[in-house]
């Protein structure tokens, strides 16, 4: 079962990278390649006691022989994918898109004005205003900036070739479900469609080749910007909780909620997921950190558990209770080689 995909089935922000860190060491993947939008997502990477910041690059990065892509889908700013092969230092491994486009200043201006910034609340990162110049095909691509040069590759052939020899392929969605540009809460959305079919079309792989679409969810829910969030809690009562949290990309706090069943269900649908990752179980059950198998779990996390299977009717295999790769119980045993 070598391909597989992760996407999140809220808004963002429920872990994936901790899940695909954890998911190229124990399968060794040989290729991670990241889908998204772009330098708007922000995933939190915590690999020997070192904390990382990933915004371009893969996660998968912790897992030192794999192949890390990034799909033409994806729209690069060069700066920030530079800064991040250095930082974990990952040169002769990295590939990006010929035909990946690329974020200039003057589309972070007009992301930090205006409709954007006032009411959508943007990341203010570029992404929006280059995705709108993409779809009036007067956008700048990787080919022609030389400081990529030495990066581009063809990553269609690349991960449709690693798929063929049987080899582990994660895809990397980013942002989340809600965010999506078609099936989110739009206006308050991101500007395109990230959930698995769109993760799929940003590398070039079609959905025959899938074998498997790992839902990331959070035990509770939460959104950074604009736009609705039932059952909103006041920060007090998120500080209380536990569930303040601050964003990764933009400093920004986020609004939580408990964890929305119905939104959970329908990402499900969305995503045509197999699986399920549940996160941060430990922040909603502090006698859960850093267990690492089912059994040690307490009744009530495997109550919130056993419920969260029966509402969306995909098996939570993951369960993740602290945010350093290794902190997860694993009850999957599908990939390693
Ligand atoms: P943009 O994607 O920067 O245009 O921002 C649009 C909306 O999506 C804003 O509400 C952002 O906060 C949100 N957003 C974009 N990327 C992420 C992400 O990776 N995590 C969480 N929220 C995001
Ligand atoms: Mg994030």
């Amino acid at each position: 079962m070598p391909c597989t995909v992760i996407v999140c089935g809220f808004f963002g922000d429920t872990g994936k990278g901790k899940i695909v860190s954890y998911l190229s060491l124990r399968d060794k993947i040989a290729v991670a390649a990241r889908a998204g939008v772009g330098p708007n997502a922000g995933h939190t990477v915590v690999h020997k006691g070192k904390e990382y910041k990933m915004r371009m690059l893969p996660s998968g990065f912790v897992y030192d022989k794999c192949r890390l892509l990034v799909g033409a889908g994806v729209l690069i700013n060069p700066e920030i994918l530079l800064e991040e092969i250095r930082l974990t230092e990952s040169q002769g491994r990295v590939g990006v898109d010929r035909q990946c486009a690329i974020i200039e200043p003057k589309h972070i201006e007009s992301d930090k004005k205006g409709h954007l910034a006032q009411k959508i609340k943007t990341t203010g990162s570029g992404t929006g205003p280059c995705n709108a110049e993409r779809a009036l095909r007067a956008v700048k691509l990787a080919r022609e900036v030389p400081e990529l040069e030495k990066l581009l590759t063809d990553v269609p052939y690349e991960v449709n070739t690693a798929i063929a020899e049987g080899k582990n392929v994660l895809i990397e969605g980013t942002q989340g479900t809600y965010l999506s540009l078609y099936h989110g809460t739009y206006p308050y959305c991101t500007s395109k469609d990230v959930t698995a079919s769109a993760a799929c079309s940003d590398i070039g792989v079609g959905p025959t080749k899938v074998d498997e679409v790992i839902l990331v969810l959070k035990a509770y829910t939460t959104r950074v910007g604009a736009g609705p969030l039932p059952n909103e809690l006041s920060w007090e009562e998120a500080e209380k909780k536990g569930w303040a949290e601050v964003a990764t990309v933009t400093g920004r706090r986020r609004h939580s909620a408990p964890f929305n069943y119905d939104l959970a269900k329908r990402a499900v649908m969305l995503n045509s997921s197999t699986q399920a990752a549940l996160t941060k179980v430990d922040v909603l059950f502090p006698e859960c950190k850093g267990v690492t198998s089912y059994e040690e779990l307490s009744r009530e996390a495997k109550a919130l558990i056993k419920n969260i299977e029966e509402e969306i009717q995909v098996p939570v295999t993951l369960i993740g209770t602290g945010p350093g790769a290794l902190e997860i119980v694993d009850r999957w045993k599908g990939l390693t080689n």
